[in-house]
């Protein structure tokens, strides 16, 4: 076997080691390798994720920039629809105070200012009754629902609903009214009512009433032909007392077949301005005085009727500020609104007594010793007949108001 020598050795080991610092060169560089991979991948990845980040923050921002939007746009619609409305709106929270009082809602109940902010009884101090519904569902959270209240003055009709507002936990919150005005609708259907109750009757108790006055005018006659000169002193006040009755029974019936009697109308362009100067100017007035302010206009109507008609309100307004000791002040003012022509007529007498308000244009009812009380009975009837209509109410500042309303004919001059 062959030996090696020690440089053979040397050799050897020299080889050896450099083989073991090849290896270890590679297995670094492979290392290196494999490394500068890795960190290749986590950059790659880093973005990739950083990508993804970014699109899903735009995404959310974007999310975020519509509900914003879309809360915007709710919350102007709801404001729309609050302020655009037809019906009243008013919203109370359970403190009593208002949060919400619509546009619609102050023009009904003329509401000065936008009316937030203050308490309930404060807002509707002139209107009690709408209040009172409210508080009862803050106070109950019983509902109402289409209820019908009557008001003093005007409107004096609102269909009410009151719903209670509960927040998540269950509790009360508010309550939420939502009105609308009745007013010209319940007038109307008194009008329809009362134009249908006056065809029906009229014609049988006007001839009634007629036979009535033909008897009454022969007493009247028998009693006028009996001289009290020839009479016993005794007798005397007994004719006069019959013809006083007669004459006096005679007057009613007459004012009642002018209010029964289906009169048929006889339509001209009628000078509504001139019909309330010759009406002014007939009736007996010492002191005090009637003016007349604004526009009247023409309507086709039957001028003897309608003299009649404002001639009986403007009696009632003088014979009204007699019985009170005041001197009469009589406002007529016209306000020709095409197709209207509204009239009003005020005067500063005490008002109507508030017991007979809601009756007074029915016939028979009267507060004075005097009167028949169809005075009234027949202006109705004659404004009715004429398509228009009228309402009766006492002014804040003292003395009654008639408000009618009559169909133009033309334009106001
Ligand atoms: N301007 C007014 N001021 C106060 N009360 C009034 C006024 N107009 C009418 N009234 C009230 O209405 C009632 C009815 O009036 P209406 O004209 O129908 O009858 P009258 O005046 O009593 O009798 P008549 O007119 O038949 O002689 C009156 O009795 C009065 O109480
Ligand atoms: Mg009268």
């Amino acid at each position: 076997m062959p030996t090696l020598t020690i440089a053979g050795y040397a050799l050897l080991g020299i080889t050896a080691i450099m083989v073991l610092v090849l290896m270890a060169l590679l297995v670094s560089l492979v290392r290196m390798s494999r490394m500068s991979r890795h960190a290749k991948d986590t950059r790659v990845e880093t973005s990739v994720m950083s990508a993804a980040l970014q699109e899903a923050l735009m995404r959310l921002k974007a999310q975020e920039r519509a509900m914003a939007a879309r809360a915007e746009a709710s919350e102007q619609l709801s404001n729309q629809i609050i302020s655009g409305v037809g019906a009243g709106l008013i919203v109370v929270d359970r403190e009593d105070v208002v949060q919400i009082v619509n546009p619609a809602a102050r023009r009904i109940l003329g509401l000065p200012g936008d009316g937030r902010g203050v308490t309930l009884t404060s807002l509707l101090s002139s209107s009690t009754p709408l209040a009172e519904v409210i508080t009862n569902t803050l106070r109950t959270g019983v509902p109402v629902a289409r209820r019908k209240l009557r008001l003093e003055g005007r409107p004096s009709h609102l269909g009410v609903s009151v719903s209670p507002l509960a927040g998540p936990d269950g509790v009360l919150q508010a309550a939420v009214c939502l009105f609308t005005d009745l007013t010209e609708v319940i007038e109307l259907e008194e009008q329809l009512r009362l134009k249908e109750a006056l065809a029906g009757v009229g014609e049988l108790t006007a001839g009634l009433a007629h036979e009535f006055r033909n008897g009454l005018a022969t007493i009247h006659g028998y009693a006028r032909l009996l001289d009290p000169s020839r009479l016993p002193e005794a007798y005397r006040p007994y004719v006069d007392g019959i013809r006083q009755e007669t004459s006096a029974l005679g007057e009613v019936v007459t004012n009642f077949l002018n209010f029964a009697r289906p009169e048929p109308l006889s339509l001209v362009p009628v000078d509504l301005g001139a019909v309330v100067e010759r009406a002014a100017s007939d009736l007996p007035i010492e002191t005090g005085r009637i003016e007349r302010t604004g526009t009247f206009g023409e309507v086709l109507g039957d001028e003897v009727l309608l003299r009649q008609a404002i001639s009986n309100l403007l009696r009632n307004s003088i014979e009204a500020c007699a019985a009170a000791g005041i001197e009469p002040l009589i406002r007529v003012h016209g306000a020709a609104e095409p197709p209207h022509l509204r009239i009003s007529i005020e005067d500063n007498g005490p008002g109507i007594p508030a017991d007979a308000l809601p009756r007074i244009f029915k016939p028979f009812v009267t507060t004075r010793a005097q009167g028949t009380g169809l005075g009234l009975a027949i202006v109705q009837k004659v404004i009715v007949s004429h398509n228009g209509r009228i309402a009766a109410s006492n002014r804040p500042e003292g003395g009654a108001e008639f408000r009618i309303q009559l169909p133009l004919a033309t334009t106001a001059r």
